[in-house]
């Protein structure tokens, strides 16, 4: 899929201020400093759409961008960002957590892991959250041009290993690099087919 028009929408902390359009969107959502606003800017060919650092706790926002005028991507902040007050973290699992439930739109969420780092609790427990609130989501491993391209393989085998001791069924996965652009086709075309078998859309 060509992505001919990318832009920004609208950030805010509340569900119910999300645009109205109702067209179908695909949210970002990870550790902190995973990806998650580099991969966007990597699906829309685009430096600066969404705001990236090196620091973690960049995405305070729940961020809507409208793709070629028909469907959004929403970047999210990062959940286990340690340096994040207690009361950050709260404000950030509720809102979270309420786009998650209450989004009608989302069609499907994008769960990004670093591949570099073995299986994490924060994020094994959020997609056992997601499988249990039947929200469909697959696997982005990212930062794939960190490691040696041999290794990948095993890396992520060594993850889906661990997954099934939770899932009788493995999600879907994709292997990025927002440095080489490595994934955005597939990642695209995932998106294109899910989109056209909307009804209307
Ligand atoms: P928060 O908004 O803080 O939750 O972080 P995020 O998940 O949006 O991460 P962001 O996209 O801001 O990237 C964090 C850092 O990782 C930045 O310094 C990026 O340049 C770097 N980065 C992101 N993706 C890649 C990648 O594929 N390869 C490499 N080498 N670096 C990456
Ligand atoms: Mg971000």
């Amino acid at each position: 899929m060509n992505v001919a028009h990318a832009e920004f929408v609208v950030s805010n902390t509340k569900v119910e201020n999300c645009p109205k359009s109702q067209l179908p969107e695909y949210a970002f959502i990870g550790r902190s400093n995973v990806g998650k606003s580099s991969l966007i800017n990597m699906l829309c060919n685009r430096k600066r759409l969404a705001k990236t650092s090196s620091r973690p706790g960049k995405t305070q926002l729940i961020n809507h961008f409208l793709i070629n005028k028909k469907w959004h991507l929403v970047d999210l902040p990062g959940y286990g960002y340690a340096r994040a007050s207690k009361t950050q973290k709260k404000t950030f699992q509720k809102f979270i957590i309420d786009y998650f439930n209450k989004r009608k739109e989302l069609v499907c969420a994008f769960l990004l892991i670093d591949i570099r780092h073995e299986p994490q609790a924060v994020d094994l427990d959020f997609m056992r959250w997601l499988g249990e609130h039947f929200i469909p989501f697959t696997i982005v491993f990212t930062k794939a041009d960190k490691i040696k391209e041999k290794g990948v393989e095993k890396k992520v085998s060594d993850y889906l290993e661990t997954l099934q001791e939770d899932w009788e069924e493995l999600p879907q996965y994709f292997i990025t690099s927002s440095e080489n652009r490595l994934g955005r086709e597939t990642i695209l075309s995932f998106i294109q087919e899910i989109n056209e078998s909307i009804p209307k859309f």
